[in-house]
């Protein structure tokens, strides 16, 4: 996720951004840079790479005298990862630079818009339309001109803005992206998050959002939406930078739980155009080419593969195309039946799986479609797929997937409609109100998480003691079974299962004893009273059952023994909601057995070795 550092004050900038964009790495970066204010200059440095790269380039250009500065960690969304990509960016005129945490939804049509009226881009990034924009909008007033221009953003944004007229300060604004100020002896810091100033103190403004804080070496004013004047208070950080780099939480992978409804929203809104219609930046098959397609094969290792059963549901049920779904490294080895008029959807987090990298190449070398649906931009993935998807669910650190998932998930959703209505099988106005179902999904995971948190935490209890544990469901709540079962196994150890519940029959009830817990997934409207049968029969042999289904259904739910209930929506996306709790439920479970959480035994986040 891209970080922001920001100094004005008495003494050098260069040390204090070089040091605050340290405290950032953490957050995962491809690129950094700086832009500092020298006089009525304003000194850009920047670079791919490691920020050790940025300060060796620092070290052999200038030791700038400037006071005044603003820095960057960018993690690519828009754009490779390179030093053009790279932030600061500067405005046309040269008279400002800025740099961006969050994603401009309306970036392609203000960049149009400016392109029109000349002004040249010599990125690939949505960020440098703010930098045009403030051009445009320069009224003579620094504050002015940064609220002007940020009016008309569509997104989310934290913005610090340099100004070569106004080279003693800085202004910064937000909405939708967090930014932190903090005031001491030695000058004004700004940081993306608190680590980039704890070292200097820990009295913190927080930003609202569409407040805007002039800064300069004596502090910071702030103004609220309508302009005026706001009085803001500090509020004291009592953490420690190890527990500020996880936002407070615990563990990385509860920081990124609770990151869900931004992943989720950040990669399905950009592509949601105003008449409710879904448009990617990166796909090269033409209409006629998706009319053409006969099946698509869906390959993956670990939980992307369960974001591709998702998928393998959701693209049969709108598009009525055959999907078969395999794990990469059966899929390269079983010769597979592949042609042209197949697409191959290949998904991976990290990018650099290996299976998945060897399996799309096969896929490439057959002459199949292509599409990957990866969260780290110019992955080798990435870079060889014919088409790319990304997921904007931002660096991912705990080992076991979480917000990358829900991403993939989302993918798939925007996936399927629009194939669906390129093939004549949604109308526009059928796949506007998919889209507006799709636009909702962030507030209802939002709500999931905390309604069920403290419930989870106690239901987990029951877990502590477990060897065995079973995951059961059909259709999508089967896909989420795997999933569950993943996360409960890889992160607290107890062996468990994930079994369509149809199948149970056919072998795996014989395990069920009294007492047996079984877990089932009874979200899916479409199969609930199947998926209440198999419960009914685990419930015959002794088994405790935990039922994680909607509100719709709770009166179905008299017997089993505990509910989880999650919220109503389309059927469709139940899926994505139902797996939080089982999230929680592994972590939880994994934290109450006292486990490396965010590195499990043995695993590794990316596997690139075969
Ligand atoms: C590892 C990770 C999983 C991930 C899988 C595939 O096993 O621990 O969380 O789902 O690799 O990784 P990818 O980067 O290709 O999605």
């Amino acid at each position: 996720m891209c970080g922001i550092v920001g100094y004005a004050g008495k003494n050098r900038a260069v040390p204090y951004l070089l040091e605050g964009l340290e405290k950032l790495e953490y957050r995962g970066y491809d690129s950094a840079g700086i832009a500092v204010a020298e006089g009525g200059t304003l000194r850009v440095t920047k670079t791919r790479g490691r920020i050790s790269n940025l300060e060796a380039l620092i070290a052999a250009e200038h030791q700038s005298p400037a006071t005044v500065g603003i820095g960057h960690t960018r993690w690519a969304t828009h754009g490779k990862p390179n030093d053009v990509n790279a932030h600061p960016h500067r405005s046309m005129s040269g008279r400002f630079c800025v740099v961006h945490n969050g994603i401009i939804e309306n970036y392609l049509q203000l960049k149009a818009a400016l392109q029109a009226e000349g002004y040249v881009f010599v990125s690939e990034t949505d960020t440098e339309v703010i930098a045009h924009l403030l051009d445009k909008s320069w009224d003579g007033d620094f504050v002015s001109t940064v609220r002007k221009t940020a009016a008309q953003l569509e997104g989310a944004y934290a913005i610090c803005v340099l100004c070569s007229d106004c080279p003693d300060q800085i202004v910064c604004t937000r909405w939708g992206s967090p930014l932190v100020l903090g005031v001491c002896e030695s000058g004004t810091f700004i940081g993306s998050d608190v680590t980039a100033i704890l070292r200097h103190t820990n009295d913190v403004y927080y930003l609202d959002g569409h407040e805007t804080a002039l800064v300069d070496a004596h502090g910071a004013v702030f103004f609220g939406k309508d302009g005026a004047a706001v009085d803001k208070q500090p509020r004291r950080i009592e953490w420690n930078l190890s527990a500020a780099q996880k936002g407070g939480y615990e563990h990385f992978m509860l920081k990124e739980i609770m990151e869900q409804p931004k992943a989720f929203s950040d990669t399905v809104s950009p592509r949601i155009t105003a008449d409710g219609t879904i448009a990617f930046e990166d796909f090269r098959l033409t209409d006629d080419e998706i009319c053409r397609l006969r099946r698509v094969a869906v390959v993956a290792c670990g939980s992307a593969y369960h974001a591709g059963a998702v998928g393998k549901y959701v693209l049969e049920k709108l598009t009525r195309l055959p999907v078969e779904i395999d794990i990469a490294s059966e899929f390269r080895y079983r010769d597979p039946v592949l042609d042209e008029d197949t697409l191959v959807v290949v998904i991976s987090q990290s990018g650099e799986t290996a299976d998945t990298l060897a399996a799309l190449r096969l896929a490439n070398e057959r002459g199949c479609k292509t599409l990957c649906i990866v969260n780290v931009v110019s992955s080798s993935i990435a870079n060889e797929g014919g088409s790319v998807i990304y997921t904007h669910a931002g660096p991912e650190i705990a080992v076991a997937t979480t917000k990358a998932y829900s991403a993939q998930a989302a993918v798939f959703y925007l996936l399927a409609g629009y194939l669906a209505e390129k093939r004549g099988l949604l109308t526009k106005e059928q796949l506007a109100a998919y889209t507006e179902d799709l636009r909702a999904m962030p507030d209802l995971i939002q709500k999931t998480l905390g309604d069920c948190e403290q419930q989870i935490k106690t239901l987990s209890q029951m877990f502590i003691p477990l060897e065995h544990a079973y995951f059961i469901g059909r259709n999508l709540d089967y896909a989420c079974a795997m999933e569950a079962s993943l996360k409960m196994k890889e992160i607290s150890y107890i062996h468990s299962e994930a079994y369509a519940a149809g199948e149970l029959k056919h072998g795996t009830i014989s395990l069920i004893e009294k007492g047996t817990l079984v877990v089932a997934l009874a979200a899916y409207s479409d199969v609930f009273q199947k998926t209440l049968s198999n419960i009914k029969e685990v419930k015959a042999r002794g088994a405790r059952v935990l039922a994680v289904s909607t509100e719709r259904h709770v009166d179905a739910l008299g017997e089993v023994d505990y509910r989880i209930l999650i919220p109503d929506c389309n059927p469709l996306f139940s899926v994505t909601l139902e797996v939080l709790p089982m999230q929680l439920l592994g972590y939880y479970t994994a934290r109450a057995r006292g486990c490396d959480i965010d590195k499990p035994r043995n695993l590794a986040k990316s596997v690139t070795v075969e």
